[in-house]
């Protein structure tokens, strides 16, 4: 469990992260959803140690980053795949992060094989396309076989069968009761891989709340409707809780007219692809 209280970053005259307050649970994939500069990374690194809070604090299964004894073996994180000396091989770059934490060899050609990079572990990792850097980033994080994993937009600039992969990881990761929290500044991939959501703006939260509830209170349904009695069919969708955008006669036939009805929506997660997706106010 990851949980934040209060939690800024400033950096001179930009606050990366104003305030956050969240928590993370286990079983499930939380994602961290914002537009680029909203602050994700920033978060990531204050809960990794690897920047100090300004105000605030956030603490990782109770306790802060540099308070765990054995961090490798309760939070894995995939930051920036490219953090790899390109020198070394894939199997080399991991034995080092095994060796630096007391964690056993075997447990290198295990993450290899979940990966899928066994038949390239002993290539130099400069060779690698994008996708194999994520896995092999990937491979890190799960070294120490840890309860939480944390991955920072894992699935930019990936093709799609990468991306399938990481997604379907992810999703095995949550079902084994892991606390898997991933960010991005995508919609569309939340929608197809999160359960629970935190969004940022400008470093401060905007919603903490389930994908179904975040789309319903984001989306409105649109249906275009032509017809020779504009004014009885507006009366009709009013009085059912809709409203009426009339779009004028122009392109519909003479005596018609042509009217977008926002039906009200009950519906929140059995369709959501059919909801028209409205850009919510970052600010
Ligand atoms: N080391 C840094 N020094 C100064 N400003 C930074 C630094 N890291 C991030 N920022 C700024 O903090 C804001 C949040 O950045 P970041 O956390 O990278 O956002 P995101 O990951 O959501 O795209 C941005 O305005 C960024 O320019
Ligand atoms: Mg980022």
């Amino acid at each position: 469990m990851i949980e934040a209280r209060g939690l800024t970053k400033r950096y001179g005259d930009t606050l990366a992260v104003d305030h956050l307050s969240f928590s993370v649970e286990p079983g499930r994939i939380t994602g961290f959803l914002g537009p680029n500069g909203a602050g994700k990374t920033t978060t990531m690194r204050l809960i990794l140690g690897l920047d100090r809070p300004t105000d605030g604090m956030v603490t990782v299964n109770g306790k802060a980053f540099a308070q765990l004894a054995r961090p490798m073996r309760e939070v894995g994180a995939l930051l920036d795949a490219k953090a790899v000396h390109g020198g070394r091989s894939a199997y080399n770059h991991l034995l080092c992060l095994a060796q630096a934490n007391n964690l056993p060899r075997r447990r290198v050609d295990e993450v290899l094989e979940l990966v899928g990079l066994s038949a390239v572990a002993k290539k130099r990792s400069k060779g690698f396309s994008l996708g194999m850097g994520q896995r092999l980033g990937i491979a890190g994080a799960l070294l120490g076989d840890p309860a939480i994993l944390m991955f920072d937009e894992p699935v930019n600039g990936l093709d799609p069968e990468g991306i399938l992969w990481i997604r379907n990881l992810m999703k095995a990761l949550a079902a084994e009761g892991r606390t898997v929290f991933v960010s991005s500044h995508l919609m569309s991939e939340m929608e197809n891989t999160a359960e629970h959501l935190i969004v940022i703006g400008r470093g401060r939260l905007i919603a903490d709340c389930t994908v179904p509830e975040f789309i319903a209170a984001n989306s409105s349904q649109t249906v275009r409707v032509r017809t020779p009695e504009q004014d009885a069919l507006a009366k009709v969708v009013a009085a059912a809780g809709g409203s009426v955008h009339d779009e004028g006669a122009a392109s519909a036939p003479t005596g018609s007219g042509t009217l977008r009805s926002r039906m009200p929506c009950g519906c929140t997660s059995s369709h959501p692809a059919r909801h028209r997706w409205k850009r919510p106010s970052w600010n």
